[in-house]
């Protein structure tokens, strides 16, 4: 099994809550540098201010950001990221949004929002960071999907929109991997089935998911660092329930 031991740096989106935030703790707690992006500025902050008190050092650096403003602030962005570090070793897509409605209600306006951040966004973010993995060992892209991105699982209904969003991040990903191969490139995509998180509180409540983000988070950080060795171009169903 390929063990890779020293500190990495893991740039993660979506971690001021749910899965991404304990994958921030997780990984910082393993001594291992975390960017960590989203838009909540006080929440980014908390889980940083978490992750760095329980290490006793300052590896969780917040970087507060709206992906989807990344078509204008692409620049500012990089540069932020830069100057937290030279070399970025696995991006995390793990930013995500959902909306549970029936297709008939959705506003054109709606499902290009859904698609902003679940496809355009991470698709986006790949291409920002590709030229600061040039020199990593590991150069692991990770993205999250979903199992109802997955083809012939289970749908639920009121998640088109979501889950095709997912799908295209997810078909993105196997081209991207035969693309970016020959730079020595990974390219992954893990479909998750239900983790018990706000996102999935709001959209379905009353409904209990059969993980924690702490546990799918213990799945992430082995995926993430080791996941290279044995994946690339691969969609691959993380979920012990339907979906
Ligand atoms: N929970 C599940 O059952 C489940 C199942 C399958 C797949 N997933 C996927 O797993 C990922 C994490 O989900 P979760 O359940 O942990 O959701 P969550 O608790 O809602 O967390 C989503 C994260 O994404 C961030 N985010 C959303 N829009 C953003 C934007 N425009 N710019 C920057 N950050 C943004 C949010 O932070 P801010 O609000 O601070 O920006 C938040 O930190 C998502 O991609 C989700 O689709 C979850």
């Amino acid at each position: 099994m390929l063990l890779i031991r020293h500190a990495m740096v893991i740039l993660i989106t979506g971690a001021s809550r749910g899965i991404g935030a304990a994958l921030a703790g997780r990984l910082t707690g393993s001594g291992h540098t975390v960017l960590a992006v989203s838009r909540n500025r006080k929440g980014l902050q908390r889980i940083a201010d978490e992750c760095n008190q329980q290490t006793g050092k300052r590896l969780c650096h917040p970087i507060p950001f709206d992906l989807t403003d990344l078509t204008d602030l692409e620049e500012e962005f990089r540069s932020t990221v830069m100057n937290h570090a030279a070399t970025v070793d696995a991006l995390v897509n793990n930013a995500g949004h959902m909306i549970h409605k029936p297709f008939r209600q959705f506003t054109l306006r709606e499902a290009r929002n859904l698609f902003e951040t679940n496809f355009f966004a991470p698709a986006q973010l790949i291409r920002i960071i590709l030229p600061m993995m040039a020199d990593s060992s590991l150069r692991h892209v990770v993205n999250i999907t979903s199992m109802g991105g997955f083809q012939g699982s289970a749908k639920f209904s009121g998640l088109s929109y979501y889950s095709a969003s997912k799908a295209a991040l997810g078909n993105l990903t196997e081209c991207l991997a035969e693309e970016l191969g020959e730079e020595g490139i990974r390219v992954n995509a893990l479909a998750l089935g239900s983790v018990q998180t706000e996102m999935l509180a709001e959209a379905f409540p009353g409904y209990r998911a059969p993980l924690k983000p702490d546990q799918m988070a213990g799945f992430l950080q082995w995926f993430i660092l080791e996941g290279a060795g044995y994946f690339n171009g691969k969609i691959l169903p993380v979920s012990i329930s339907t979906p």
